[in-house]
């Protein structure tokens, strides 16, 4: 998985990346971007696992809010998105808190889901 993940990094200056905490060195979770596809299309989803011993302290959103700089500052990213399925309450209040704009309701490997994203902030300098 990791040797997949790293290829991703060295293709495309993103990935889904390991999230130690700075104090401990713990292992969190694994938050950030990743090439897929929405309805047939290409995207580049925005997506978010934590250990659930730390649930509640605010690292996926942290932890995301950070992929999603780096995804619009360093890849020149015009969108990212972001899906869940529909009763995932805690997946879409992290959506929310970032600030992702919900799209649509959404089939997704024949599952009900919900469709978000983000675009690249306004006036934010495209670095080609
Ligand atoms: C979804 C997940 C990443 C959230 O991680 P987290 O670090 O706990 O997220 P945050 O602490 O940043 O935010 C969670 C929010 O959900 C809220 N929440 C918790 N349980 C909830 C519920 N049942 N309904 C609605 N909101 C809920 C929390 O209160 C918090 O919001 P708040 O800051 O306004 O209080 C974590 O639960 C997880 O790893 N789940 C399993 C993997 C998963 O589902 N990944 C997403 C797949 S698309």
């Amino acid at each position: 998985m990791l040797e997949r993940y790293r290829g991703q990094l060295a293709r495309r200056g993103f990935t889904w990346w390991p999230w130690r905490e700075r104090s401990s060195d713990e292992l969190v979770g694994l938050v950030g971007l990743n090439a897929a596809e929405v309805e047939g299309k290409p995207a580049v989803e925005v997506g978010w696992s934590i250990v659930p011993t730390r649930w509640g302290e605010g690292l996926a959103t942290e932890a995301a809010r950070a992929s999603l700089d780096w995804g619009f500052e360093r890849c020149a990213l015009d969108e990212v998105v972001s899906f869940t399925m529909v009763d995932n309450e805690r997946s879409r209040r992290v959506m929310e808190k970032l600030g992702l704009e919900y799209v649509r309701d959404f089939d997704h490997l024949g599952l009900p889901h919900v469709l978000y994203r983000a675009r690249r902030p306004l006036g934010q300098v495209r670095e080609t």
